[in-house]
């Protein structure tokens, strides 16, 4: 077959381009039909490469087609007609697929400018969400705790005074059920519900209650969640908070194990070389009390203003369960023994970051959430450095 025969068309033809139409029949010259897949592929090239195409094929200065018409003068006159006019009907077919494609191309662009669509706009930047540092801090914490073993419970913000205080042993008079202190509710209790007058949880230690009403010991349990207080807002006070309570209750636990359990968690949540320290405290369920103080994160215990001088910050409230709490619970108080303890994810959150004024957890300001915030793990990548 020459490259003169009218060879079958087997176009590979864009729908949107009628001028497309690409031959792929051989043009009986090896050299040459080696640029058919090239030919056929020149529909589906974007702007760029179809330019970069056309110099590669019809460059005047290194183009294949170029370099091949030159090489007809070395040819013996008959193989010199029949190449010549197989090279220019092979050039013919390119510079119509290049002009359809680059048509296709104009055309595509225009429909796209009328709809609005500028490809050529740069991106915009995808926010990278994070965790709010309490959060971190939350999660955190209760990942060490169940490393060892303890599990996670909840129970509800609305509590009676039974389960918030007096099943905790509070005095009836005491000074943390008065209006000042405590949020209570209008909405009476249900009919027959004892307990007493419904409030916004104080602290998460009725859950303790919960926890030990619902089934016998060995109990190991953390327990995250909101509660409320009384108070006005200020840098180092919210009328809504977190923490996280703490209890293990079995036979034979010691204040030993309080002790080693809670100077292990503030090795792992802050650093290894953390020290840490127990102060005499009351709290009416447990019984004895205690405060821990971690070395300051900021001044590692020199001193400094973050820990007024003192080279320690405050962690927790903990202490033995009290008997009466366990009696109250309807455990034998000669039998089991427990420990607890309390902390306040806020605070810690502040001490750990170097954090001045506790508002700034609540703000929602990116410039200070973006310093403190670990990237969540939601995002789906692609994002702008
Ligand atoms: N519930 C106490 C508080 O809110 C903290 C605490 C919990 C203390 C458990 C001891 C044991 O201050």
């Amino acid at each position: 077959m020459t490259g003169s025969a009218r060879p079958p068309t087997t176009a590979t033809n864009d729908s949107t381009d009628p001028a497309g139409s690409v031959t792929m029949a051989s043009t009986g010259f090896p050299e040459l039909d080696a640029l058919l897949p090239r030919l056929a592929a020149v529909p589906a090239l974007e702007a760029a490469a179809l330019e970069a195409e056309q110099v590669a094929v019809l460059g005047r200065k290194s183009g294949l087609l170029t370099a091949a018409l030159k090489s007809l003068s070395s040819l013996p006159v008959d193989e010199r007609k029949r190449f010549g006019a197989a090279v220019n009907q092979l050039k013919g077919q390119f510079e119509a697929a290049f002009a359809a494609r680059a048509e296709a191309l104009e055309a595509e662009r225009r429909r796209r400018e009328a709809a609005g669509l500028d490809l050529t706009m740069p991106g915009r930047r995808r926010w990278v969400g994070a965790e709010h540092p309490v959060t971190r801090v939350v999660d955190e914490i209760v990942g060490i705790f169940r490393e060892l073993g303890f599990a996670v419970a909840t129970g509800p913000e609305v509590e009676t005074e039974w389960y918030n205080f007096l099943a905790l042993n509070f005095p009836a008079d005491h000074p943390a059920m008065d209006m000042h202190d405590t949020l209570y509710l209008d909405t009476p209790p249900a009919e027959g519900e004892p307990g007493g007058r419904l409030l916004l949880r104080t602290h998460t230690s009725p859950v303790q209650i919960r926890t030990l009403l619902a089934g016998p010991p060995p109990v190991r349990v953390v327990i995250p969640g909101m509660v409320y207080r009384n108070d006005a807002i200020d840098a180092s006070h919210l009328p809504a908070f977190s923490q996280i309570e703490g209890l293990a209750v079995d036979e034979g636990i010691s204040f030993v194990d309080l002790k080693a359990t809670l100077t292990h968690f503030a090795r792992r949540f802050f650093s290894p070389a953390t020290r840490s320290r127990f102060r005499p405290s009351f709290f009416p369920f447990t019984e004895p009390s205690a405060e821990m103080d971690v070395e300051c994160q900021l001044c590692h215990g020199r001193g400094c203003p973050a820990c007024k001088g003192t080279g320690w910050m405050e962690i927790l409230g903990c202490g033995m369960v009290h008997p009466a709490v366990l009696e109250n619970c309807k455990l034998d108080s000669e039998r089991y023994t427990g420990w607890a303890f309390g902390m306040g994810p806020h605070r810690i959150a502040l001490l750990r970051y170097g954090v001045p004024d506790i508002r700034l957890l609540l703000g929602g300001d990116m410039r200070f959430l973006e310093q403190v915030g670990r990237p969540g793990g939601t995002d789906t990548g692609g994002v702008d450095a």
